[in-house]
């Protein structure tokens, strides 16, 4: 029997492209977000696979939709939070840092939440979000983009850890990407840009091996470890 995934953002970007790669290992997947021309332009590519339902992580009546999903799935192995926000705020701009917030932190835990009572019950899983090398370390242009990285893949650490208490078969990944070309990735010459088909292929390989955390691409394992050990004095200077 196919193996059923929910992908909450993925009209575009890494969360398409993991749909993709997903639906062509046999996968049943429903994908979600706000644009559903977007989403059902996906559905055209694997009509067997793919189910679309437009839904804002946001909005109150978003886990309630995520249950819909799952009936019209029929089941549900594989849960993996895509949907994020990070905008350059150089003015700090409150109203981009309440944004931030609201998706990344607020809609995020709503989110995970809601997969964690769902496996719970269950009794097996995989809860996934894709967090980011941003995580490690503060940022003056995206001050509320690495922090709300940062309570992701910290929030990601305490689930683990529950799982791991309550005995139960469910695994988490926290994938924490360096840049990937998609439409959040704003400016030219941005350095080890890593195509997004390429970033979803390493993303389901750690899928499958189960592993806890991974850098995608692989090389920014190195810059993760750069930008978590350096020194303040020369870190405040960046
Ligand atoms: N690209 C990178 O270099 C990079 C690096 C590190 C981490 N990441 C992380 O990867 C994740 C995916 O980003 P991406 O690069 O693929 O950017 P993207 O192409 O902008 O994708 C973001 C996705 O999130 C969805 N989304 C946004 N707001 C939503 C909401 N309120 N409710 C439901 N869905 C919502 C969007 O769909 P709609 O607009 O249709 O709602 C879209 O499908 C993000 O968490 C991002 O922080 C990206």
């Amino acid at each position: 029997m196919s193996k059923k995934a929910i992908i909450v953002g993925a009209s575009s970007g890494i969360g398409k492209a993991l749909a993709i790669v997903l639906a062509q290992r046999g996968y049943k997947v429903g994908i979600t977000g706000r644009r559903g021309e977007m989403l059902d332009e996906i559905k055209t590519l694997y009509p067997e696979a793919i189910f679309p339902m437009v839904s804002d992580a946001t909005h109150p009546d978003a886990e309630k939709e995520l249950d819909s999903l799952v009936t019209v799935l029929g089941g549900l192995d594989l849960f993996v939070i895509s949907a994020g926000m990070g905008v350059l705020n150089k003015a700090l701009d409150y109203s981009i840092e309440n944004a931030t917030n609201q998706l990344n932190v607020i809609a995020f835990t709503k989110m995970v939440n809601w997969g964690v009572h769902f496996f719970e019950a269950q009794g097996h899983g995989h809860l996934a979000n894709i967090s980011s090398v941003a995580s490690r370390r503060g940022g003056r242009l995206t001050p509320s983009y690495n922090a709300t990285k940062a309570y992701q893949s910290n929030y990601f650490e305490g689930v683990r850890q529950r799982f791991y208490k309550l005995k139960l078969p469910i695994h988490t990944t926290d994938i924490r990407p360096g840049f990937v070309d998609t439409d959040m990735v704003q400016g030219s010459g941005i350095f080890w840009m890593a195509p997004k088909e390429k970033a979803a292929k390493q993303i389901y390989k750690a899928l499958q091996r189960k592993k806890a955390v991974v850098y995608v691409t692989k090389r920014w394992a190195l810059i993760a470890f750069i930008f978590s050990n350096m020194p303040k004095w020369m870190h405040k200077r960046m």
